[in-house]
């Protein structure tokens, strides 16, 4: 349980967040089955990020340290062994949907398991396209929900038009695509998350993409790198959004990744009225990268439509914060996936606003808050998922009377330093 206190000054300072867990996740699995050298540096400390480190461990690739960074001694493909027992990717969807595209190509046995969460998590829509591949990969319970069982190898290549945008289930099948005999095309309904085609081509490889349409031949090989992770704009996300709730603030958050495919963030809190300015812009690792400067201010409403989903994708919570606050009543719509993250993050957030006054309608698929209400106190349940618990973190220092987590170590998940940094930055 963790009380965060109402503040009563502004937030001042400058901060820099852990790595991108995303690129993260990338950087390992396309270090372990490239040849050479590969080191990664910021990488995010998240337990998510050690799950897939320890997937790649357990399967005989040699992963160690060299001062700050993580050292990969990739050996290609066949580097990887049978790991003889279950991978467990503990509550990283990540590491399970892109472990399940890589092993369907590998011809040994596969178990892939996780936590309570994770095990609730739909899989049928990674099963579906890589056993169009020929991968033989099932639920052990028959229900589309991990464990997963894979006995991998004799891929081929599909065209492949997803029913919905996920950027896990497109670099599942990219995994399998590069294992795979011919060129296979991905079709996403609206452009997801980029990360593993800015990797491949890092790593030597060739992808090609033109928005939605992603092609890439099987048999390629790539090459180990040096990996410099952006600061995640996931985790930014919460000090963006305390900053511009607090009045007098001014922070600067240096070296967010700031690709595109991810930036919704932005364009929301802008549109609410956020005073952000995003400069020094540069790119590493491949991707854009810049500091953020965010000033306090009032926030109104805004109504997010279906075409900021995929790069919002993760912000909704943080965003529900926001909206509470704005003047205003503030839909999202089109976010029937929030119900699939590491809780059912519609009615997490639901549940939580409504213990702290604020009134929330809850659908199927869309939520509108009505914002302007005083905040109160009160206390919430994180439901284990680690960007509840840190939206209810920021909740507190805004709410009259604070507010306590239920669960608050989940944050470990991706961002292991957020409360250590959360009071650095209220104490200044
Ligand atoms: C992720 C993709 C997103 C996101 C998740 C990380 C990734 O999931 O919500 O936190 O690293 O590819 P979906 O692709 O399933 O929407």
């Amino acid at each position: 349980m963790k009380r965060i206190e109402p503040i009563h000054n502004p937030l001042r300072g400058e901060i820099t967040v852990p790595g991108d867990k995303s690129i993260a996740h990338r950087a390992v699995i396309f270090g372990s089955i490239a040849k050479g050298q590969t080191r990664i540096f910021n990488l995010s400390g998240g337990d998510d990020n050690s799950r897939t480190v320890r997937a790649f461990r357990q399967m005989g690739v040699k992963i160690g340290r060299d001062g700050d960074a993580l050292r990969i001694e990739g050996q290609g493909w066949e580097g990887l062994h049978d790991s003889g027992q279950a991978i467990d990717c503990g509550n990283s969807g990540t590491t399970m949907r892109l472990m399940s595209g890589l092993l369907s190509g590998r011809p040994f046995h596969s178990v892939l398991d996780g936590d309570g969460s994770l095990r609730q998590r739909p899989m049928q829509r990674v099963i579906d396209p890589l056993s169009q591949m020929g991968a033989r990969i099932q639920s052990k319970s028959g229900d589309g929900l991990a464990p997963l069982e894979i006995d991998g190898g004799g891929l081929k290549a599909i065209n492949y038009r997803m029913p919905i945008a996920s950027a896990q289930v497109k670099s599942a099948i990219l995994l399998a695509a590069l294992q795979a005999d011919g060129m296979t095309t991905v079709v996403e309904p609206q452009a997801s998350r980029d990360h593993t085609e800015v990797m491949i081509r890092g790593f030597g490889g060739m992808v090609h993409s033109d928005g939605a349409n992603i092609s890439l031949q099987g048999g390629q090989s790539l090459i180990g790198q040096d990996v410099r992770i952006p600061g995640d704009i996931s985790s930014a996300a919460f000090f963006m959004v305390a900053a511009a709730l607090i009045p007098g603030s001014d922070v600067t958050i240096r070296n967010v990744g700031c690709n595109p495919t991810r930036d919704g963030i932005v364009e929301i809190l802008q549109r609410m009225g956020a005073a952000i300015e995003v400069f020094n812009e540069r790119a590493a690792a491949g991707e854009r990268v810049a500091d953020f400067r965010v000033t306090g201010s009032d926030l109104k409403a805004v109504e997010v439509g279906p075409e900021l989903v995929a790069r919002t994708i993760d912000e909704y919570p943080i965003l529900a914060i926001a909206a509470a606050l704005a003047q205003g009543t503030t839909t999202f719509a089109d976010v029937r996936e929030l119900r699939f993250k590491e809780s059912d993050r519609i009615a997490a957030m639901s549940e939580g606003l409504r213990a702290l006054g604020i009134t929330v309608d809850e659908h199927d698929d869309r939520m509108t808050i009505h914002g302007g209400a005083q905040m109160q106190g009160g206390a919430v349940r994180s439901f284990a998922d680690h960007r509840i618990a840190m939206s209810f973190a920021v909740a507190g220092l805004v709410s009259a009377a604070g507010v306590a987590i239920d669960d608050e170590r989940c944050a470990d998940i991706s961002f292991p330093t957020f409360f250590d940094l959360l009071e650095q930055i209220c104490l200044h």
